[in-house]
């Protein structure tokens, strides 16, 4: 069992008061929180993109509220004192703010998470504004949001151009005065990022692939692994290819069971000689 403390909110701001980048990676399942919670990261968000990674969709769209609770629970038995933060699946907000506020809820009650996500500018701030004064900490998603991907034309970097970028900035202070502790900037430029951390008063940045001048950093865990078959962002720096590693464990099973080579007398029980004895006495 881990002896790490709990990490708090004010767990992040102290680090970020002092200099210290914050550590961020997504998670989805029970073992892979273990790992996350040992490691010493600070935050995990089980994100929707558990859809794509786990669930083999082509996009976060299908995923469901019963989908996010379920992988939610299983990462927070496996790492009880990360920062949690529960992704808010499509739909479970956009429509009210009573929409909002009760899914947030369950994410707070029922996988006891530490705070919410969700993805949009200005327009999702009377949803953070409900979410927080329901008493639960909401964190937003600004540049490249995956729910939006139609309406923004791809997975593309947000905010190159001027006015892009200041509607970006625009997003971000109505996100924190709407009450948001923290903002994270997905496939935002470098320079814009840096401005917008900046001008952050009381709310954390957050970088996917936004560059160095931020807070703290986020990475997709089965990007950092090379445990997602479909494709690899640009942005991600792998640490390891464990699919390879499995890929070919796999493949290696195959054959062995194939050509009779596995099982070995170590990966199988025995019986007595004379509990055997009496076995074949017994049905004589
Ligand atoms: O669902 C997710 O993992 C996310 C990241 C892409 C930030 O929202």
């Amino acid at each position: 069992m881990s002896d790490r403390k709990k990490v708090t909110l004010r767990t992040l701001f102290s680090k970020a008061s002092k200099n210290e980048p914050i550590s961020w990676l997504t998670c989805y399942d029970y073992p892979t929180a273990h790992f996350q919670e040992e490691a010493g990261i600070d935050m995990i968000l089980v994100g929707d993109s558990l859809g794509m990674t786990m669930l083999g969709y082509d996009g976060t769209l299908p995923v469901t509220m019963e989908d996010m609770i379920r992988h939610t629970q299983a990462v927070r038995r496996g790492s009880p004192n990360v920062f949690l933060v529960g992704d808010m699946p499509y739909m479970s907000y956009q429509p009210s703010n009573e929409d909002a506020v009760r899914n947030a809820g369950r994410f707070m009650a029922e996988a006891n998470c530490d705070a919410i996500k969700l993805e949009g500018g200005k327009a999702m701030a009377p949803r953070i504004k409900a979410i927080v004064d329901a008493g639960i900490p909401a964190i937003g998603h600004l540049g490249l949001t995956p729910q939006s991907v139609a309406a923004l034309g791809g997975f593309r970097v947000q905010g190159r151009g001027a006015a892009q970028a200041k509607q970006i900035m625009d997003d971000a202070k109505a996100l924190e005065e709407a009450g948001a502790s923290l903002i994270l900037l997905e496939m935002v430029p470098d320079r814009v990022t840096a401005m917008i951390t900046e001008a952050a008063d009381n709310c954390l940045i957050m970088s996917l692939g936004s560059g160095p001048d931020a807070h703290g950093q986020l990475l997709i865990y089965h990007d950092m692994f090379g445990l997602y078959p479909k494709f690899k962002p640009k942005m991600a720096k792998v640490y390891g290819n464990a699919g390879e590693v499995i890929l070919n464990g796999l493949t290696a099973y195959a054959n062995e069971v194939s050509d009779k080579t596995f099982p070995q007398p170590e990966n199988w029980f025995t019986i007595k000689d004379d509990e055997f004895d009496d076995l074949k006495k017994l049905l004589n």
